[in-house]
């Protein structure tokens, strides 16, 4: 297998020049891994580092794009601190990811910033949510028809705990594993769902695919032990960034950990023929959104 996880050694957020080799790994479906970044924390700020912070009714802490912070339990001058940070990480993300890839700047639109200060292993859950499996990301209730998920994540925490994650094989080596036995689309089903509200819009072809091959791996124990993977603890201070929708991951353990999300339309890509909807159209033959 391919190295998935790809070292990159600046200390800069900003990039100057940015290195073609970079986004090619990255729509290869590798994992950039930012060694040598930092991400300073004030005194008042660590102590937003207690998982009572979160609001037990949400998984996690998030700002969406309008700014707004959801998921917080704690008081006034905790929550505007915490907006801050947020805030910070999400600005040194766009810096990040603007340098890095020069291609897709003024393309990316930004989505949520998320703060996960839950203890990975102690979650509880349904083996469809339970992120410790390797999956490829995919919504159930928010059709991307192809848009990409880019996501930039750093390891917080202030107790020297790695965030340690599985990468699974490249995405072509998933769909020839799992295309063959997806449950056919139907468009009569995409319709219901969205009648009924359960999808934002109309589910395509593309997002039933992904949605399959997502639950696909997570059902599969078999697939979960013995397919080609390597384990790798992201040590406190790392960055690392990856189309969560192409890279196969797992998150295994860990606590306190931001990630920030972007969206970047198909077209806007470096090549185009490296992207899940380019791979899987090819392997199916036709059209899927
Ligand atoms: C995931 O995106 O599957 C989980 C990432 C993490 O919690 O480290
Ligand atoms: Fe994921």
């Amino acid at each position: 297998m391919n190295k998935q996880i790809v070292d990159v050694n600046c200390t800069e957020w900003i990039a100057s020049p940015a290195q073609d080799k970079w986004v090619t790994d990255l729509e290869a479906g590798k994992v950039l891994h930012f060694t040598s970044l930092e991400f300073p924390v004030s005194a008042f700020e660590s102590s937003f580092f207690t998982p009572d912070i979160r609001n037990p009714k949400s998984r996690n802490i998030s700002l969406d794009d309008a700014g707004n912070l959801k998921g917080a339990t704690a008081n006034q001058q905790v929550q505007t601190g915490l907006r801050a940070m947020m805030t910070r990480f999400r600005a040194q993300s766009q810096m990040l990811v603007d340098s890095h890839f020069p291609c897709y700047k003024d393309h990316l639109r930004l989505g949520p910033t998320s703060f996960r200060p839950n203890r990975i292993e102690t979650r509880n859950q349904s083996w469809r949510a339970d992120d410790r499996r390797l999956h490829v990301d995919a919504f159930p209730t928010r059709p991307t028809y192809g848009e990409r998920i880019l996501r930039v994540f750093i390891n917080v925490n202030p107790n020297n705990v790695p965030r340690v994650w599985r990468i699974g094989e490249p995405f072509e080596a998933v769909v020839d594993r799992f295309l063959d036995n997806t449950a056919p689309y139907s468009a009569w089903r995409a319709k219901t769902l969205n009648l009924f509200g359960i999808t934002k819009s109309l589910r395509s072809e593309y997002d039933h695919l992904m949605l399959q091959l997502h639950d696909a791996m997570k059902q599969d124990l078999n697939y979960q032990r013995n397919c080609p993977q390597l384990t790798m603890p992201f040590p406190p201070g790392s960055v690392w960034v990856c189309f969560s929708d192409q890279a196969s991951h797992a998150a295994m353990s860990g606590q306190y950990m931001m990630e920030q999300t972007f969206h970047l339309p198909v077209s806007n890509q470096y090549d185009t023929n490296s992207s899940p909807l380019a791979i899987l159209k090819r392997h199916i033959g036709r059209e899927l959104i």
